[in-house]
Formats: structure tokens, sequence, C-alpha cells
């Protein structure tokens, strides 16, 4: 079966330096990978070539078999409307208020949506993630734990097949990240496709079915969850980064 996302022979450079370097990797439809590595191994950097928001200095990915960097605009919509990104930094627009920042990918994707239906649909979501934030806020009033709660709300607002997670359970109290977890898993019986980066051994495990070694910018090994044995094992090969 055709991967849903192809990388091949990615390398991408950022003021001079290399940072991803000859990545061949397939994203399989329906199924959760985790990016695992060593803080600045470019797990992020890999998370974003994989989704199309950075364009590869060399090499290629295709979505679909569609070359990212060549897709029309119409189909580059169609692919960011099946698709959402949580940054690790969760990337709210900071002149915005949290409603417009969740209001906007429904104006984008769903032109046909009234302002009730748009207010109804984030009054849905914003209790699915368990924030009862005023949401006429800006982010620089939110924690950064709240911040990434708008953030996943943002980014499942108009029910996305693939959904890019990076470090999204990061500073939530263990309910709130239970929370995200749980949704997660629900969209997983979906059958989405969710590629995310963690460094938390436990959340891997119990998540991922593939996950994805990085080291100093290179796919260094890709395994099953089935052929990680321990906990140990993982923390392990992400030490060997540090090496
Ligand atoms: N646009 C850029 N220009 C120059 N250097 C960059 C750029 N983006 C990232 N880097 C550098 O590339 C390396 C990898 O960054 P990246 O954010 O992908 O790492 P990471 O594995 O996600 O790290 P962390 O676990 O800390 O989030 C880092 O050394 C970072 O400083
Ligand atoms: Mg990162």
């Amino acid at each position: 079966m055709e991967p849903l996302i192809r990388l091949n022979n990615v390398s991408f450079t950022g003021q001079n330096v290399r940072i991803i370097q000859k990545v061949n990797l397939d994203i399989d439809e329906g199924k959760t990978t985790a990016l695992v590595g060593a803080s600045g191994c470019g797990k992020s950097t890999l998370l974003k070539l994989c989704a199309g928001l950075l364009i590869p200095t060399s090499g290629e990915v295709y979505y679909r078999g569609k070359n990212i960097s060549s897709m029309n605009r119409q189909q580059t919509m169609e692919f960011r409307r099946e698709s959402a990104f949580v940054f690790q930094d969760s990337a709210l627009w900071a002149n915005q208020t949290l409603y417009q920042s969740l209001e906007l990918p429904l104006k984008i994707h769903h032109p046909e949506f009234s302002g009730e239906q748009r207010k109804e649909r984030i009054r849905q979501v914003m209790s699915e993630v368990g924030c009862r934030r005023d949401l006429h806020t800006r982010p620089s009033s939110l924690s950064m734990g709240e911040q990434k709660l708008i953030a996943f709300a943002r980014a499942i607002m108009c029910g996305p097949a693939l959904l890019f997670l990076d470090e999204w359970t990061e500073s939530l109290d263990d309910n709130a990240a239970g929370r995200l977890v749980s949704l997660v898993k629900r969209r997983q019986v979906d059958n989405n496709t969710i590629v995310f980066v963690s460094h938390n051994p436990a959340l891997v495990k119990s998540l991922a079915q593939i996950v994805i070694v990085v080291i100093g910018g290179y796919v260094y090994l890709k395994l099953t969850t089935d052929q990680i044995r321990e906990d140990s094992d993982l923390a392990e090969l992400v030490e060997k980064g540090n090496a």
C-alpha cells in the first residue's frame, strides 16, 4: 500500500547548518508514529517537513503520492483540511483572541458554517479538551499548559484525519494530559493517522505503533512498539543521541 507520507532523501539546512540529513521515511495511513530522540536532534524540524510546513533543502516529501512542493492551490487546501499541527510552543496568534484563533480554521475550511454553527463547534471542542477559559482574552494571559489545550483544540476543530503533535502534553497537569491522550485514542479508533513527538517513554509505549529514533538529524531506527521491550530500552536509544 502506498504510504500516506513519503520522505525521499530529505535534507534540511537552516542558517548553513545541516539539521536533517538524507532522511528516507514512510508514514503509514491509519497508524500512530512517534518521533523520539535527544533535545536538538531534529524532531520538530522533521515533523514540520512531514507536514509540509518546511520545504526540504533537497529531496522530496510526498502526500498520497503527490510532491507537496508542487501541489496547486486546491491540492494544498485539501491537504491542509485533512491535516492539523500542534506546535511545540503552541504558536497561538499573539494579536488575536483565543476565540479568533479557534474560529479561523472553521472560517477557512467550512465557509458554509454560520457564526452560530462555528460558536457551537467551538463550544463542543472546548468541552472535549476540558478548557473553561474566557475565550475573549489573548494567549499572553494563559499558562503554557492552557495554551497547549487551546492549540490542541484548534488542531482538532475541523476533524483532521492526519494529526501532527509536537510535545503536545508537555506542561499539562495529569488530568489535562489524560484528557488529550484519550482524545487521541478516540482518533486512533477512527483510524486517523497520528505523528507525534514526545520525550515521555510511557506515552510513546501506550500510543505509538511505530517509533522513529532520530539521532543528529538522521533516522537511526524505525521500530514497532512490540520490538521495544522495556521503557528503559527506549530511553537507552534516545540516550545514544547524546553520545
Ligand atoms: N530554522 C533554523 N535555522 C537554524 N537552525 C535551526 C532552525 N530550526 C532548528 N534549528 C536547529 O536545529 C536543531 C534541531 O532543532 P529541532 O527543533 O528540530 O530539535 P528537536 O529535536 O525538536 O529538539 P527539542 O527536543 O529540544 O524540541 C537545533 O540545534 C536547532 O537549534
Ligand atoms: Mg522540538
